[in-house]
């Protein structure tokens, strides 16, 4: 009987996984927050270098997702996705969680700190991509591979 149960179990608890693992690979799922983050900077960036006209809305949403998307990006490295799905993330994130995930909250409140004085002109995008992209590189040389 105890048997029985301990089987049900068991069973439920790989079904359970299986259920999360196929709602979306944690690969996929951070690759497309670093694409978001990406983008938004891409966006701040058309606006710095002037190619783009100062537009205080599309600054705001760019910052916002650079914000959101870093503070959930460490949440997607389970063990056991360390490999696959062509992943550029470097087997020192599992050695080092805690300074990777600092790294990541970083960027989030940079985001964060950047967006509460609110960059007025293109100036003032620049030098908020600045600051923003030295956390990318930081991250980026420690933890991520080069392809
Ligand atoms: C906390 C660490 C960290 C920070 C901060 C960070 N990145 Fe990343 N980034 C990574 C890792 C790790 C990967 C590889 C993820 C994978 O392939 O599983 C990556 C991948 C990427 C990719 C490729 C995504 C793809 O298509 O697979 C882009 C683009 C990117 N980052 C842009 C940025 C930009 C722009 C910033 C700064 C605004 C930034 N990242 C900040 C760690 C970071």
């Amino acid at each position: 009987m105890k048997f029985k149960i301990m089987t049900a179990g068991l069973l439920a608890l790989c079904l359970g996984a299986g259920v999360v693992f196929a709602a979306g690979e944690p690969q996929a799922e951070r690759q497309a927050l670093m694409k978001k983050i990406g983008g938004s900077m891409g966006e701040l960036g058309a606006i710095a270098k002037g190619q783009k006209p100062y537009d205080a809305a599309t600054v705001k949403t760019a910052l916002t997702t650079i914000s959101a998307s870093a503070k959930d990006f460490p949440n997607h490295f389970p063990a056991g996705s360390e490999t696959g799905m062509e992943t550029a993330a470097s087997p020192a994130i599992w050695q080092n969680m805690d300074d990777f995930k600092a790294k990541s909250m970083k960027l989030s409140s940079d985001a964060d700190t950047v967006l509460a004085s609110m960059p007025a002109d293109q100036a003032a995008v620049g030098q908020a991509m600045q600051t923003l992209g030295a956390d990318c590189g930081t991250c980026h040389q420690a933890y991520r591979l080069k392809r």
